[in-house]
């Protein structure tokens, strides 16, 4: 959940520094720091609060050509000036920067005071940088050797980056269950937390494993496991451009990826039927294993989570496989029933999320087979699963989550198509026609884009409302979740998403004069499921709710007070359209209400601790 940035080149370091930290504030913006090579003694400004505040406190800043820089969210210590990264040792000549937590942290610190060493700060990080200033002097000023030392004494997760003085142009990394990645330019080097931080620069990445070591100079890179073997750098091409990484002319990143969801979800469509076939290559699972599956898995978390949710009802209905869906950071306390006829499927936009990390692993304990739905590539769930199926959403960088759960739902949908088809409970025509009803989703997406404007003006209507619920049945439960999820963690809205059904087992007490309750409209009449959302309207509007209705073109809604049209689709495929317009309805309540809307408070938008 921090950013990490170092830098390594010809150029003024402080530049790809801060425009590193700048793209990956989304990760968390508690406070910002940066520490320049400088010989003698390093730079070192840091600020509590937004990167913004670092800027104004940088005054003139060295013309130095290495260092590293780091953006907060607090776990060990408040977010104070003090507690910020880098920290450094009593010689004021190493840095150290890191995201994630060192778990040994106070027996550490406890050793180090005994041996004189003082601490500044309230963090966990802080007794790495004293630990790795004896190591290195133990080891003759090598800080490879010192981190890899270092390295073996800790433990938690971590990305580490340090710096000394004494040789400003080389810059030391680690990683253990948190990202890393070595960006390959010309005569400059980088290291970040995710490519975004560099892609302005180059296209060439390198990603690392766990707890390898690495150290980079402006013309050179190393790489050794933590006994100082050798490895070989894996290098990757970065396909995302830097545009991409960029507001491209809207006021907020949520806005602009909510308008890229058209393209998103086209984009993972791509080239899925081929002979009039599913073609999911990736999944790594010959037609004999997929046949003998007898279960589904989905792990995820949040929005994430929705996205299995809405995956459960296309799977069971088409590939008849049972499906269980769980949030990641539950499942791993418990004894699953997994085995190799198991499929775990683990749904992460940014593949770094520990909770989901952590349960996977927790999966492939007991035999089962894991593919990861993923935006990011050679994240670690990917690489720690046995297939990858990539969403095509482009960099999300938003907290709030938009087009990776549109295309993750899409991308579940493939899988379930290619199950059915398999397996033999669709017949091709069914999966041709299924298939082809999804690729009109971008067309409808795009549809409802352009008709947010009146779904604007009602949403200032509510924007003193201290309650909002969410009402959904079938598919459209998650829609609820997740209507909810996105309004509370913008605009700090107390929402609930209900299932239709229970409503009167308890949520209809909640209802007072004026409770605006949105409810997504089934759009089949099969189980009676629309008319019962119909029941569920009147009931809310007779204790006083004002109804908001989301719905097809031409379902008639009696009691409705605003009804919000969405192009018809198959019941299936609904929750990819219904989602825009409570994506747009939080998005404008947070504008009116003044939340910061791509960073909103306490969050972080990849979420590397558990
Ligand atoms: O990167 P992931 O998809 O694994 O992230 C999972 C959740 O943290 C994420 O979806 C979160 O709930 C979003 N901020 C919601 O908008």
């Amino acid at each position: 959940m921090c950013g990490i940035v170092g830098y390594t080149g010809p150029q003024s370091a402080v530049t790809p520094l801060i425009e590193g930290l700048r793209r990956l504030e989304y990760r968390g913006y508690d406070s910002a720091g940066i520490a320049l090579g400088t010989s003698d003694k390093l730079f070192v400004e840091k600020k509590a609060g937004k990167l913004s505040n670092l800027e104004s406190a940088l005054g003139s800043v060295p013309a130095v050509h290495s260092g590293i820089g780091h953006t907060r969210w607090a776990t060990h210590g408040g977010p104070t000036d003090r507690n910020a990264h880098p920290h450094l040792d009593n010689e004021g000549k190493l840095a150290v920067i890191h995201n994630g937590i060192i778990e040994n942290y106070s027996e550490l610190k406890a050793e180090l005071e005994k041996h004189g060493h003082k601490f500044q700060s309230e963090t966990d990080t802080e007794s790495v940088a004293h630990l790795l200033s004896d190591l290195r002097k133990e080891h003759n000023g090598n800080l490879t050797i010192a981190m890899r030392e270092a390295v073996k004494r800790l433990r938690g997760s971590f990305t580490l980056l340090a710096v000394h003085a004494d040789q400003p142009d080389l810059i030391v990394g680690v990683r253990r269950n948190s990202p890393l990645v070595v960006g390959l330019g010309d005569g400059e080097n980088f290291m970040a937390s995710d490519v975004a931080a560099f892609i302005e620069y180059t296209k060439r990445a390198v990603e690392l494993g766990q707890d390898e070591v690495v150290t980079i100079t402006p013309t050179s890179i190393s790489i050794t496991d933590l006994e100082g073997n050798a490895l070989k750098p894996r290098e990757y091409q970065i396909t995302w451009d830097a545009e991409a990484a960029q507001k491209g002319g809207y006021p907020h990143f949520m806005l602009k990826e909510i308008f890229e969801q058209p393209k998103a979800v086209a984009d993972t469509l791509l080239g899925r039927m081929i002979d009039g076939r599913i073609s999911l290559d990736e999944l790594n699972l010959s037609d004999a294993e997929l046949k003998s599956l007898q279960k589904i898995v989905v792990l995820a978390c949040g929005t994430a989570y929705h996205a299995g949710l809405v995956a459960k009802y296309a799977i069971e209905k088409w590939a008849h496989i049972p499906v269980e869906v769980e949030l990641a950071s539950e499942f791993r306390y418990r004894d699953p029933i997994v085995d190799k006829n198991t499929l775990v499927i683990a749904i992460s936009q940014s593949g770094e999320t520990m909770d989901t990390l952590m349960a996977l692993r927790h999966a492939k304990e007991f035999g089962a087979r894991v593919l990861a739905v993923c935006n990011t590539n050679s994240s670690t769930i990917p690489r720690e699963s046995d297939a990858v199926i990539y969403t095509h959403a482009g960099p999300e960088i938003a907290v709030a989550s938009t087009k990776a759960l549109l295309t993750q739902i899409v991308a579940t949908f493939l899988i379930g198509l290619h199950l059915a088809e398999v397996r033999g409970s669709l017949n091709s025509s069914q999966v041709s026609e299924i298939y082809n009803e999804m690729l009109e989703l971008p067309s409808k997406l795009e549809q409802i884009l352009e008709t947010v404007e009146p779904l604007r003006e009602l949403t200032r209507k509510f924007t003193e409302k201290n309650t909002v619920l969410f009402l959904g049945r079938h598919v459209g439960f998650p829609v609820a979740l997740e209507g909810a999820l996105k309004l509370k963690e913008l605009a700090y809205i107390h929402a609930e998403g209900f299932a239709g059904g229970e409503l009167k087992h308890g949520p209809i007490a909640l209802i007072e004069e004026g409770t605006p309750v949105i409810a997504i409209v089934p759009n089949t009449h099969e189980h009676g499921l629309d008319e019962k959302m119909l029941s569920n309207i009147q009931e809310v509007r007779a204790r006083g709710a004002k109804v908001i209705a989301i719905a097809s073109e031409g379902i008639e809604i009696p009691g409705a007070a605003h009804i919000i049209r969405i192009p018809n689709s198959p019941q299936m495929l609904q929750p990819v359209l219904a989602t825009v317009p409570l994506q747009v309805f939080a998005y404008e309540m947070a504008c009116a209400r003044g939340t910061d809307v791509d960073q909103p408070r306490n969050l972080a938008k990849s979420v590397t601790v558990e």
